[in-house]
């Protein structure tokens, strides 16, 4: 059958006009080519053939919408990054190669030298190293203040301020930021607000709906979902993403069609995904609480934890990750997560398998002391991502760790 790109049906997005989130990761952003295939193909290829020099050159001089090129025009990309924006509820996404490039991308597109940023202390690590020391370069200043202390971020703010930066609930201790109250200091100061939403997900949380202007995913944890592929994707209003666009056209900090395809079929089961990593986690959190060897713990969803209120009223669900901190230091921390079996010790989250680190020796490693120690990265601290296997083969795998604590108080 010859294939003709008119024939490529794509599902009018006003077909799905007010339907719920569930719906929207399931249909949202589908092409459909002329095979009428029901899966969604995937389009491997670099470059895209045109009908004549003539169109070649309307393609090129933007005056004829279509593909172009895979750095910046690719129809499973575009699949993916259509769904996305869909669930997010902004106008436009942009996908990039990596959470960090997600990042990078968005930084290079909005902020300038002479610029500063306000950035929460609790952020993933390698953010911190890419505003402290890669943007400094730029001549982009940060400063890093309290997640949770909105007068910090007040006081912080110069005339200079472009930025506000989040993550909420924060990696790995779980904090909770007030949306709200940010996105009206960072509006109220002529700053974007912008939100890492990796941790929640649209299933559980929607930025733009706090007064976000732009949202920004690690696409390798939930949203992919198994651990397969490493990627990254923005989202927000035309006016902003037009200029991410604009970076990732010339830098090329790009997707591949292949992970799109997975990330795209990844949403698909996000939200029921979403709903088995928040019992689950909810479940432990509870149950680690009750542990003799365990000092404290950290989710957003057990009535302990400082911003369970807030949490509450802002997000639909406390999320998958939990962190706890073990009565003792690093080798307790090392032993108990040396005693698991079936629990992967790996640093990546958002996974169906449950996942445990340590992250003062792993994704908050390349901090420097004073900075952990600000950020809360004590060295019995650790983190797990609460997968979606049965909870009780959960705790058999973390009692374990107990039992090899117990031992070595009885020796
Ligand atoms: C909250 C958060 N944001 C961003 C990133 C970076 O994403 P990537 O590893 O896809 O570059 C991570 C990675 O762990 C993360 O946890």
């Amino acid at each position: 059958m010859t294939f003709h790109r008119e024939e490529t049906i794509q599902i009018p997005e006003s077909d799905l006009d007010g339907m719920s989130l569930d719906t929207l990761a399931v249909r949202a952003g589908q092409i459909r080519t002329g095979q009428l295939e029901h899966s969604d193909a995937i389009f491997p290829t670099s470059s895209f053939v045109y009908g004549s020099a003539a169109q070649a050159a309307a393609r090129f001089g933007g005056e004829e919408a279509g593909n172009i090129y895979s750095r910046f025009t690719n129809p499973t990309v575009q699949a993916f990054e259509g769904r996305i924006a869909a669930m997010e509820g902004g106008e436009r996404a942009v996908a990039t190669s990596s959470g960090m490039a997600a990042i990078l991308s968005t930084c290079m597109a909005l902020l300038k030298s002479g610029d500063h940023v306000i950035c929460s202390r609790g952020v993933f690590g390698t953010t911190n190293v890419l505003f402290q020391k890669y943007m400094a370069k730029f001549g982009v200043e940060t400063t890093f203040v309290s997640l949770t202390e909105t007068k910090e971020w007040a006081l912080a703010i110069r005339s200079s301020t472009r930025m506000l930066f989040i993550e909420t609930p924060s990696n790995p201790l779980c904090e909770v930021a007030d949306m709200a109250g940010l996105a009206k200091l960072a509006h109220d100061s002529g700053a974007l607000f912008v939100v890492d939403n990796c941790f929640c997900t649209p299933v559980l949380q929607r930025p733009l709906e706090h007064g976000a202007d732009i949202v920004i995913h690690s696409a390798t944890k939930y949203l992919d979902g198994q651990g397969r592929c490493v990627g990254g994707v923005v989202v927000g209003p035309h006016k902003h993403m037009d200029e991410v666009y604009g970076f990732l056209r010339s830098a090329g900090p790009t997707m591949s069609p292949f992970n799109a395809w997975v990330f795209h079929k990844g949403l698909e089961t996000l939200p029921i995904r979403m709903r088995a990593h928040c019992d689950n986690a909810l479940e432990l959190a509870t149950w680690l609480e009750q542990q003799p060897e365990v000092e404290r713990v950290y989710y957003a969803g057990l009535e302990s934890h400082p911003q369970h209120v807030l949490a509450k009223k802002q997000q639909k669900g406390f999320g998958g990750v939990l962190s706890f901190c073990l009565k003792g230091g690093r080798e307790e921390a090392w032993n108990f997560i040396d005693a698991t079996r079936m629990i992967s010790i790996t640093a990546n989250l958002g996974d169906v398998k449950t996942t445990i680190t340590h992250p003062a020796t792993t994704t908050h490693g390349r901090l420097s002391p004073e900075d952990k120690s600000r950020a809360g990265i004590t060295e019995n601290l650790i983190r797990l991502s609460v997968g979606i296997e049965a909870v009780e083969d959960l705790k058999t795998d973390l009692y374990r760790g107990f039992q090899v604590l117990q031992n070595a108080s009885n020796t």
